[in-house]
């Protein structure tokens, strides 16, 4: 009977949880409820500023075209909206081209995917992201992980490990966990002593590194050595949606190629536009990302003086690594039932035995709301060592 098979399917989605649930890794969905936000991705508070609602309303208002995109890309669902967000944006990172995505999972998938095949070779940071992960596995490439950032061994796997194909070296400018960057010149010389393509994640340093916002490559003037560079939107830009950045060449064969891009509705473009406008006010943002520094100095100053922690960290992302799930659930929890919205990260999305607070700073907060959190986690700790 159907009824009989859709019980035992639901028993066998229930095997699955238990497993996870007892290795006390099960997870829910929870809104922030008001609390402080140190959550949230809105690095230069965008969001809760109310910059991005201000400009949608006025795109809004003049818009005549529909809100949908009604389409894929390739067939109606291509708009002017999207031309000019692109063309903006490869300016502004100083690239060929630029390929908008819905979003920074399906660049990575889909970019992965068509430009490796299995007779390729990948050297990667074991740290970079799970849409990178996901990508480089569909393309059934060779795979070698290096350890997170450790450019000697990249090195030691390099001489190993002689690759077949064409090989290519991806990590990330700014890691989600870590808060920390490769070494950019010595990756980049590496590479090119080696004869490796370069692709490079920048979801987490767009707005935030470089001068003008436009990324950890275009700061350290490398962005002519590196081969793809990808650009999520949905943190300090605020919206969604993910740059694919390189020669023209790479745009053309994406569009032809790539089956997230080909074979997926695309974005709104109203939103096009309004990232299009965001992308304007980056370079202007030079206070904010200068207050960001400062504080996020003072949290990992301020951690560290009770010998909290923080990881590698030397951005606005800091990490509070507390070793254990229980614990960081219990730090998690303390803080929420204190008005702070601070996320744990545990199991695999970062390495056993380093379950971790992940502390998102924003150019919104105040110093005293840097304050007052670590008051709340001295507290914490406190209490914990009684
Ligand atoms: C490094 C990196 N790449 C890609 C993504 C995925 O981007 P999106 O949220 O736009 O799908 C993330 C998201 O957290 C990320 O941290």
């Amino acid at each position: 009977m159907y009824s009989d098979l859709l019980a035992s399917w639901q028993q066998s989605l229930q095997a699955d949880l238990s497993v996870i649930e007892k290795k006390n890794r099960k997870r829910f969905l929870r809104v922030n409820g008001g609390r402080l936000d140190f959550a949230s991705n809105d690095y230069l508070s965008l969001n809760s500023s109310g910059v991005i609602k201000e400009l949608l309303k006025a795109r809004l208002a003049a818009w005549s075209n529909s809100i949908g995109s009604t389409g894929s890309r390739l067939l109606r669902g291509h708009h002017e909206a999207f031309e000019q967000a692109e063309a903006a944006f490869q300016t502004f990172v100083q690239s060929e081209s630029a390929l908008l995505f819905h979003s920074g999972y399906a660049a990575n998938v889909g970019v992965l995917q068509t430009l490796l095949s299995a007779k390729d070779t990948v050297f990667c940071d074991r740290s970079c992201h799970a849409s990178i992960l996901d990508g480089i596995r569909i393309s059934g490439a060779q795979k070698y992980y290096f350890d997170h950032n450790d450019l000697d061994h990249l090195k030691s796997v390099l001489k190993k490990r002689p690759a077949r194909g064409q090989a290519w070296l991806i990590t990330e400018s700014v890691f989600s966990m870590d808060g920390d960057s490769p070494e950019m010149e010595t990756l980049v010389a590496i590479a090119e002593e080696s004869g490796l393509l370069i692709y490079l994640d920048e979801a987490h340093a767009i707005g935030v590194k470089g001068e003008t916002g436009n990324g950890l490559a275009c700061e350290r003037k490398l962005q002519d050595r590196i081969a793809v560079r990808v650009f999520p939107c949905g943190k300090a830009p605020g919206l969604m949606g993910a740059f694919v950045c390189g020669p023209r060449i790479l745009k053309e064969s994406l569009i032809n190629r790539c089956r997230s891009f080909i074979f997926s509705t695309s974005q709104p473009p109203l939103l096009a536009a309004v990232l299009g406008d965001v992308i304007g006010l980056l370079p202007g943002l030079t206070k904010e990302r200068s207050h960001l520094e400062k504080i996020a100095d003072r949290l990992r100053a301020g951690l560290q003086a009770r010998t909290l922690n923080s990881g590698p960290s030397t951005s606005h992302i800091v990490p509070l690594i507390l070793g254990s799930e229980d614990r960081a659930m219990n730090w998690m929890q303390n803080l929420q039932d204190r008005g702070i919205d601070v996320r744990a990260i545990r199991p695999p999305s970062v390495a056993e035995g380093s379950s971790r607070l992940r502390i998102n700073l924003q150019a919104g907060h105040s110093v005293a709301d840097v304050e007052l959190l670590l008051k709340e986690l001295y507290t914490i700790a406190e209490t914990e060592t009684k």
